[in-house]
């Protein structure tokens, strides 16, 4: 079969690959039709990934795909590899039947965005109707669904940064109230933080950034020496940078929690409830149009050659395999 096959640290090519097998009855052969590629997928491609394959060998890359069971059943299944192929094996416990009226391309594309927002906002933020939600990095594919479902689930209010004015004023549409650009000078930043800190304090912190932004945005927090509530920070990207400086009197200052929402820091029974509750209700919301997903198709021969091209506007760019 064709498929996109790389070794980590290589770029990855167009190329002729052995079809997959199926080896127990977990597993299921799937005709892939669309795969979304991601920030996950180019980090294990480049090897810097915690979940990248450590080995040298020759693998598909891709890990969200949508297409067809043998009986025709129109599925989408979420691979650790190998998914932008002509063929793929996903497993029983990982796919989502996909409703009639939502596109394959949307379907390919929402999960991991899904991952990255719902499950950090009901599982690691516990995050409750009327709290206040700070989106870090909002102008993603990943920060705009975590905006539109902050205010699903009931927030008071959604503050959102980023970088990029055009989508940020969009996010006004999508359900964000309060925009703040992480394009101005460190005290502008932290001085409308703080404003907005004070005048309705934040529960819940998702963010995609990490760095310098979350040192700011940890500085808004620090406490007087009186009784604070608890605000919860969830990291679950890194796009500016790994590491941050952690001051221990911010900590000793405000009851604050940190956590981290990714592949491996799920319980089995919040992936269990990911694949039969929170992905098919996302699909639903799509499908009733009641989701905005942008997304952008490109054919499967050209992928590769776009593979360190950046997304436009927030747009998830996914592979139509005929
Ligand atoms: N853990 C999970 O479950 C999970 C799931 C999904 C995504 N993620 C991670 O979340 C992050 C965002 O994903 P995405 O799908 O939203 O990506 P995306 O659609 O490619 O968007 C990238 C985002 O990062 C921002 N950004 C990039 N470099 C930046 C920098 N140096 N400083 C500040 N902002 C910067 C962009 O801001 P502007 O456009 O405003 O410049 C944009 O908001 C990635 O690290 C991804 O791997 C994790």
């Amino acid at each position: 079969m064709k498929a996109i096959v790389y070794k980590p640290g290589e770029l990855p090519v167009y190329a002729d690959f052995p079809d997959p097998v199926v080896t127990n009855s977990n597993e299921l052969l799937m005709r892939v039709k669309a795969v979304a590629v991601k920030n996950l997928d180019k980090a294990k491609v480049s090897g810097k990934h915690y979940s990248s394959a450590t080995d040298n060998g020759l693998r598909v890359a891709g890990s969200d795909g949508v297409g067809l069971l043998a009986d025709g059943t129109r599925v989408y299944a979420f691979g650790k590899d190998g998914m932008l192929a002509e063929h793929a094996v996903v497993e029983k416990s990982h796919i989502v039947r996909v409703p009639g009226g939502l596109s394959d391309a949307i379907a390919a594309a929402l999960p991991n965005a899904i991952m990255g927002s719902a499950l950090a906002l009901r599982y690691r933020a516990n995050m409750q109707a009327g709290d206040t939600v700070l989106i870090n990095g909002a102008t993603g594919f990943t920060g705009k669904m975590a905006v539109q479902l902050a205010r699903d689930y009931g927030a008071k209010k959604v503050i959102v940064t980023g970088r990029n004015e055009k989508i940020l004023q969009s996010l006004l549409q999508l359900g964000a109230d309060e925009i703040v650009s992480l394009k101005q000078g460190d005290d502008s930043f932290v001085q409308a933080l703080k404003r907005m800190h004070a005048d309705t304090p934040i529960d819940v912190i998702l963010d995609y950034v990490w760095g310098h932004s979350v040192e700011l945005i940890l500085s808004v927090l620090k406490g007087k020496g009186t009784f604070s509530q608890r605000t919860r920070l969830v990291t679950i990207g890194a796009m500016s940078g790994d590491t941050i400086q952690l001051s221990s009197q911010i900590l000793r200052s405000v009851d604050l929690q940190i956590s981290g929402s990714g592949l491996g820091s799920w319980s089995g029974e919040e992936v269990g409830k990911l694949f039969s509750e929170i992905i098919p209700e996302a699909f639903e919301l799509a499908a009733n149009n009641k989701l905005v997903v942008d997304t952008f198709e490109v054919d499967f021969v050209n992928s590769a050659k776009l593979w360190q091209e950046e997304s436009p506007n927030g747009k998830r760019m996914v592979v139509v395999i005929p």
